[in-house]
C-alpha cells in the first residue's frame, strides 16, 4: 500500500520545491549565498522569493521579504502568512534575519517558520523567533 501522505506533508513539499526554485533565481554575486523562501497564506496560496543583492550592499533584499512583498503585491495587505520555508545553497544554518522576522510578524503574527538551524531542520513560531514584535496600534 502506498504510504499515506498528510495534507500538511504534501504542502510542505510544495513549499520546499517553490523555495528551492526561487533560490536558483537569487541575485547574490557579492556573497555567493543564495537563499530561497516560500510562504503559504492562510487561504492556501504559495508565494516564493529569493535574495536580491546590490552593488550598494545595504540595498539587499532577503529572500523572505521578497516572498512576503510578492504576496502583498498580488493579494493585498489582508493576506496572512500561515507558514514560511527558508533554504540556502550552502545547506548551512540560516534563520530569518531580524528585519525579516519583523516583516513576517506584520503579515503573520501566528506564522510558523521552517529553517535550517545549527542542529538541523527546525520549526519555530514567529513569536519564538521574535518575542515582543512591534505593532503600531
Ligand atoms: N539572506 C537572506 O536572503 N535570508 C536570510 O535569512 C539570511 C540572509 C541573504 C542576504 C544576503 O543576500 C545573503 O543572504 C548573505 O547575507
Amino acid at each position: 500500500m502506498p504510504k499515506q501522505t498528510s495534507r500538511s506533508e504534501s504542502t510542505r513539499k510544495k513549499l520546499l520545491a517553490a523555495a528551492r526554485a526561487a533560490m536558483k533565481n537569487a541575485h547574490a554575486p557579492y556573497s555567493n549565498f543564495k537563499v530561497g523562501a516560500a510562504l503559504l497564506t492562510t487561504k492556501g496560496k504559495i508565494f516564493a522569493g529569493c535574495n536580491v543583492e546590490n552593488a550598494s550592499y545595504g540595498m539587499t533584499n532577503c529572500a523572505e521579504r521578497t516572498a512576503v512583498f510578492s504576496a502583498v503585491a498580488s493579494l493585498g495587505s489582508k493576506m496572512e502568512i500561515e507558514e514560511i520555508v527558508v533554504v540556502n545553497n550552502h545547506k548551512v544554518p540560516c534563520s530569518p534575519c531580524g528585519a525579516c522576522r519583523q516583516v513576517i510578524y506584520e503579515f503573520g503574527p501566528k506564522a510558523v517558520v521552517h529553517f535550517q538551524a545549527a542542529d538541523g531542520p527546525t520549526t519555530l513560531s514567529i513569536t519564538e523567533l521574535l518575542p515582543e514584535g512591534f505593532r503600531l496600534k
